[in-house]
């Protein structure tokens, strides 16, 4: 059976943790392939409200099995935290495995990441200060510490002494910062080590053997494709590739296995963070929008930039993962609005773009050409069948359909699991 793979077709929180939820009830497997704990993933259903940051969303059923692929970045102790809640709220974390050859988030990785964003001054990210992007910078550079290095401690030890070594170096002489611990460290990540070793596997194997046993697999992607640290809008980016391409090296996994490609796309626009949003609504429906939907972000709680649906970037994200579909979110959140604006072009210095320009400068110097749709002013979060939406629902979905160049396959009306329009 192949996988199905669910990508953020935005700047992530698109929701792709309520359609993982939704879509995992008929798979077996649900990966999790890049990204850490920037990722927030909102999870509503019979076992109570959840925000997901490591585990799979797939983990609330208890015949599927639930994997951290090697692309991912793990922070021990907020993986600990969140097997932890699950655990009050009577959800067995049993089948769930992280790889051994995943990276991992070190103290330094988060100190350097809040004197990174300091010394960037007006320029700064607006990183999730989660330690990720100084992660993924080492694991490249080949000084990354693996979540297998903690199972020989010796082994471990040494590593951690001659990277910490040069991290310190750092930390102290270009942020004239205080050094890290290496006793400390050790300790701590020791200790970690003790308590993952339970769910340490070769998880490419795992995946590949589940794939040949006909197993459905759900490739659960994080944050989304205008992140992308290629396709986004850099340098205002994560550090990973967040499209689907990143499923394959994230997991060890042939781009020959995946058949089915979900686009999330929220009925809107979001960021949090800075870099370019083209469709910003900085005035009453932008903040109309951000109390409606509590537009706040799931890891760090920033207030994130509203703005209409920007279907440059939405066809744009559809050509680079190739979706076969999509999944729309948070239509019920238009249900107020009288009039609905998609943007369906940009004017750049007398020109008409279709696609948005690579450079990020260019991108927020670019006006948006809108199409005004009705809005539908009812209530649509009771409805469960694309027939019943109203005409001026079904067009806007029309619209986006064209646009994107795909179809909507599942709808989203409310962020509760049963809250879903399956088309
Ligand atoms: P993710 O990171 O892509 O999983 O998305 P987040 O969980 O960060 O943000 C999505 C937010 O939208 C969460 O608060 C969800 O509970 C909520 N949500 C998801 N789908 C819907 C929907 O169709 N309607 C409404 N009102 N909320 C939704
Ligand atoms: P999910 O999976 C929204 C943003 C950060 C910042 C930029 C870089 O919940 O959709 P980082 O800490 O990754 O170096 O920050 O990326 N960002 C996200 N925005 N949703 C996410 O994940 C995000 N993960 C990172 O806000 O702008
Ligand atoms: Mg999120």
């Amino acid at each position: 059976m192949p996988a199905i793979a669910v990508i953020g077709a935005q700047w992530g929180d698109e929701g792709k943790g309520k359609i993982v939820d939704l879509l995992a009830e008929k798979v077996n497997v649900v990966v999790r392939f890049s990204g850490g704990n920037n990722a927030g993933h909102t999870v509503i259903n019979p076992y109570g409200e959840f925000r997901l940051h490591l585990v799979p969303s797939g983990i609330f059923y208890p015949d599927v099995a639930c994997i951290i692929g090697n692309g991912v970045v793990i922070d021990p102790a907020v993986l600990f935290e969140e097997i932890e809640e699950l655990k009050k709220s009577g959800v067995s974390v049993e089948r769930l495995f992280v790889s051994d050859r995943a990276n991992l988030i070190m103290p330094y990785h988060i100190l350097l990441d809040g004197l990174e964003e300091e010394s960037r001054g007006g320029s700064a990210i607006g990183t999730t200060r989660r330690g990720i992007g100084p992660c993924y910078m080492d694991k490249v550079g080949r000084l990354g510490i693996r979540v297998g290095d903690l199972l020989d401690k010796e082994v471990f030890r040494e590593r951690l002494r001659t990277v910490l070594e040069q991290k310190n170096r750092i930390i102290t002489k270009v942020y004239e910062a205080q050094p890290l611990s290496l006793e400390e460290i050790y300790d701590k990540y020791c200790h970690y080590g003790e308590i993952l070793a339970p769910f340490i596997r070769g998880t490419d194997l795992m995946l590949q053997e589940a794939l040949e046993n006909e197993e459905a697999v759900l490739l659960e992607g994080a944050q989304g494709t205008m992140l992308d640290v290629d396709f986004g809008t850099y340098p205002y980016v994560t550090s990973t590739s967040t499209i689907v391409g990143g499923a394959c090296s994230g997991l060890g996994l042939s781009p020959a296995k995946i058949d089915r490609i979900i686009g999330v796309y929220k009925a809107y626009s979001t960021r949090v963070g800075a870099g370019p949003l083209v469709t910003e609504l900085c005035d009453e429906t932008g903040e109309l929008i951000r109390q409606r939907a509590h537009e706040y972000g799931a890891t760090t709680g920033r207030p994130r930039r509203c703005g209409w649906f920007d279907a440059v970037i939405g066809r744009f994200s559809a050509r680079i993962n190739g979706f076969s579909e999509f999944a729309l979110t948070r239509l019920d959140i238009l249900d107020v609005l009288p009039s609905l604006k998609i943007c369906t072009g940009y004017k750049l210095d007398g020109d008409t773009l279709t696609n948005p320009p690579s450079n990020s400068t260019l991108l927020a110097g670019c006006e948006p050409i809108y199409e005004e749709l009705a809005g539908w002013q009812t209530d649509i979060s009771a409805l469960r069948r694309f027939e019943d939406l109203p005409g001026k629902a079904r067009s806007y979905i029309r619209t986006l359909e064209e646009l994107i160049g795909c179809s909507a396959s599942v709808i989203s009306v409310g962020p509760r699991r049963e809250q879903t329009i399956i088309v």
